[in-house]
């Protein structure tokens, strides 16, 4: 009989083995993909039927020994693990012990390559000391519309941007040998009817703006993509040859991992779904929304002839490649949690502590780095908070002697909600559903105001959105920080939040937040607000005379307190930009989310190319703030542009310098117009850079711009062609605010 104290005498030899392991493997040796096949079909040959079907089906999210959100069937005679795979992409999904990491949008916000590959590289570590071979990541499906439930995971309503977040993002966390999956292809834009609506997207707009994430991410060598919910041009994504077969997009492009389903997204017959392209179906069961289609269904195939023995072998051969040449083979962790049990209970959970000292820095100073600053209007003038001559940003405690700190946003929120984070009654930090992460160790703006301030400066605190209370809390005080919010997600069974169905109903801030800062700037001359928000939301009382400053902080994940005290106090100066433009018009985006429908509809991207900022300039729309838009605690003077033909690309050549009284990062961004013939937007983005300055300092900048960046989707040679013509060249801190202009 196995004791108690037996048992946790094993579990704890496991937990230091376990830990061991995951302190001395992050490194490994990456295999070319060739000698990856060879030893995947080697493996493969060796397989029988059964086997092959346990690995290329799900083992079932309705079996109670599942412990990653997905699984396989190992085999075990042959060293082949269940393979694990789990959500999500901010930070390890249902269980303790982990970092929550900013999300994807605020990591676009940061338009900081080196903060996007860094995420990435502590994302895949981990999902690797959990034991989780694929990090189901990054998402990269394009913000058609700002009310998009799920597009705060991804990276923005620009494709060029989306693609560096995508390219980076895979590039990190591959470079610690875990999978990571590209999701959602394509065109999954919305989530009211996203079980079964079809996107119907013109070849040229797929290539330029849905699909070209997903061709960065093939160009970062990424193991696997996930095949959407949604259908397109009619077909269900996981078994629409156009995208994922033979000779559909990805293929075409050179991807040479593996097709798996979004979780359900498998309709019809195995043969349909294997002959189209699906290498491996999740979570291998009928979960009412679809699936249960491979497993027995895709044995009977095989043995009728319908999908061919070949074309199994390739499946599986797909799937085991990456694994091999990401070294998963040799000194992977095993798996050490179990999803099922996301409290850390029950005997399977060894409760390994991923988070680490360095993650935590790091999730903190993305979170600062995406901090937009949108408005500043008493501007320091002397170097350091302590010496400044005003009231406003950064703040200094030697000036400020009254605080007062309003709104719900500002608290702790209920860590006892339910492990999609399907409520919004404290700070938002991240949306909710299955790109959701672990709230267990966030520091709300409250407490780390608190802390920082200590006894410096009295503290006045109004934690929820009632008015009045708001407005006793803030009068006679030097400031008031009035924090408010806006949420959106993942659209379920039953997964309403406050009234919306995964997207937003609206732009407007929730629990009347834009009341609230009207209220409390009416007695308070100096009311700074920070907004966490999921994409655009309403700020129309932004001019308002007492509102002195407005950060949009987004959605910052964990660190959130300690990351807004650094940017309110001036321990970090600003520099994140808008990765989408804000107006209170929905009408000012071009699209719109369908939520009433008889059945699933047809969605019609009739607007082309034209979201966000591109069909703004189309319609000479004014927003609120615009795209790329930040401001910093110092300034930035550019000079010199200079653009020369290097081969069949551009390089465009220039100087920054800080010219204010802070040291400061600038984000020099370059913008192109195509000749007019080519039928472009205005403008688009087609590059950007990270320059940190010290005070008085100047530094060269060298952007160079690809064959591809000038090129556009030509639809007669199905290529990448450069239309003939004069290009004007956009150099600038924002797409509005430009500095030097060029053309080749
Ligand atoms: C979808 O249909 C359009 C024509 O309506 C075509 O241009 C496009 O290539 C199709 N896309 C895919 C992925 O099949
Ligand atoms: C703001 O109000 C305070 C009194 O609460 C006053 O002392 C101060 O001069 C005002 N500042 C501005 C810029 O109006
Ligand atoms: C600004 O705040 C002051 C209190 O400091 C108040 O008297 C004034 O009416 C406010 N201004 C506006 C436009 O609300």
């Amino acid at each position: 009989m196995l004791t108690a104290e037996y048992k946790m005498k094993v579990a704890f030899i496991q937990l230091l083995l376990v830990s061991l392991l995951v302190a001395r493997t992050n490194s490994f040796t990456l295999r070319s993909w060739e000698e990856s096949y060879a030893l995947a079909n080697a493996v493969t040959a060796q397989m029988t039927m059964d086997e092959k079907i346990g690995i290329v089906t799900g083992t079932g999210q309705l079996n109670s020994k599942r412990r990653c959100v997905g699984e396989t069937t190992p085999v075990s005679r042959l060293g082949i693990p269940s393979l694990c795979f789990n959500d999500g992409p901010a930070g390890v999904r249902l269980t303790k012990g982990v970092t929550g990491f900013p999300t994807g949008i605020n990591t676009a916000s940061t338009f900081s390559r080196r903060l996007m590959r860094a995420r990435g590289k502590a994302l895949g570590e981990e999902f690797r000391g959990k034991g989780i071979h694929v990090y189901l990541g990054p998402a990269m499906d394009i913000m058609r519309n700002p009310k998009a439930g799920r597009a705060w995971e991804s990276f923005g309503p620009d494709p060029f941007l989306n693609g560096e977040g995508a390219f980076e993002t895979i590039t990190g966390v591959q470079s610690v040998g875990v999978q990571a999956c590209a999701k959602h292809l394509v065109a999954n834009n919305q989530e009211h009817w996203r079980y079964g609506l079809t996107a119907t997207v013109d070849d040229r707009t797929m290539h330029e703006l849905y699909y070209y994430p997903f061709l960065r991410s093939i160009e970062a060598d990424v193991a696997s993509m996930m095949c959407a919910y949604n259908r397109v041009n009619g077909t269900s994504s996981c078994h629409n040859a156009d995208l994922i077969g033979p000779t559909g997009l990805i293929q075409r492009d050179g991807f040479k991992g593996y097709v798996v389903s979004d979780w359900g997204a498998t309709h019809d017959s195995a043969s349909d779904n294997a002959n189209a392209g699906l290498d491996m179906e999740q979570p291998g069961d009928y979960i009412l929304i679809g699936g249960g289609v491979f497993g027995s269904g895709l044995k009977s195939a095989v043995n009728s002839g319908k999908v061919t023995v070949t074309r199994l072998n390739e499946m599986v051969s797909r799937i085991l490649a990456p694994y091999y040449r990401l070294g998963q083979d040799s000194g992977y962790p095993p798996v050490n949690f179990d999803s099922q049990k996301s409290d850390g209970s029950g005997s399977l959970n060894l409760n390994v502590n991923v988070r680490s000292e360095e993650h935590t820095a790091l999730a903190r100073e993305i979170a600062s780095a995406s901090a937009v600053l949108l408005k500043n209007t008493r501007k320091t003038t002397t170097g350091t908070p302590s010496g400044t001559t005003t009231s406003g940003l950064p703040l200094s405690l030697s000036r400020i002697k009254s605080i007062a700190v309003v709104g719900q946003d500002a608290k702790m929120p209920n860590l006892k909600c339910n492990d999609l984070n399907e409520c919004n009654d404290g700070t938002m930090s991240i949306g909710w559903g299955s790109g959701s992460n672990s709230l267990q160790f966030i520091v709300p703006p409250i407490d780390a105001i608190n802390s920082f301030v200590g006894k410096s400066a009295t503290i006045t605190t109004s934690l929820s959105n009632d008015l009045n209370d708001g407005v006793n809390a803030a009068k006679g005080k030097d400031v008031a920080l009035v924090f408010v919010n806006a949420m959106s997600g993942e659209l379920g069974f039953y997964d309403i939040v406050v009234g919306n169905q995964g997207d937003r109903n609206d732009l407007n801030l929730w629990w009347k937040g834009g009341s609230l800062v009207e209220r409390v700037a009416a007695v308070c001359n100096n009311t700074i607000v920070v907004v966490h928000s999921v994409g655009p939301v309403d700020l129309s009382w932004s001019n308002h005379p007492n509102v002195t400053a407005v950060i949009y902080a987004g959605a910052p994940g964990e660190q959130t307190g300690p990351s807004i005290v650094d940017v309110l106090f001036g321990n970090y100066n600003p520099s994140g930009r808008l990765p989408f433009s804000i107006s209170e018009n929905e009408a000012d985006y071009g699209t719109k989310i369908v939520y009433d429908s008889l059945g699933f509809p047809e969605i019609p991207y009739t607007e082309q190319l034209l979201i966000d900022y591109r069909y703004m300039d189309s319609k000479n729309i004014v927003p609120r703030f615009e795209f790329g838009y930040g401001l910093s605690y110092t300034t930035f003077a550019y000079s010199g542009l200079s653009i020369t033909p290097s081969g069949t690309s551009q390089v465009v050549k220039f100087n920054v310098a800080n010219t204010g009284v802070f040291a400061g990062t600038e984000i020099p961004q370059v913008y192109i117009a195509y000749p007019s013939s080519a039928g472009e937007p205005k403008r688009v983005l087609r590059g950007f850079e990270e320059v940190p300055l010290d005070v008085g300092k100047s530094s060269s900048v060298v952007i160079t711009l690809s064959q591809r960046d000038l090129s556009i989707w030509d639809v007669q040679t199905n290529s990448w062609v450069r239309p003939s013509g004069a290009f004007t060249v956009y150099v600038g801190a924002s797409i509005k605010d430009v500095r030097l202009t060029g053309s080749f």
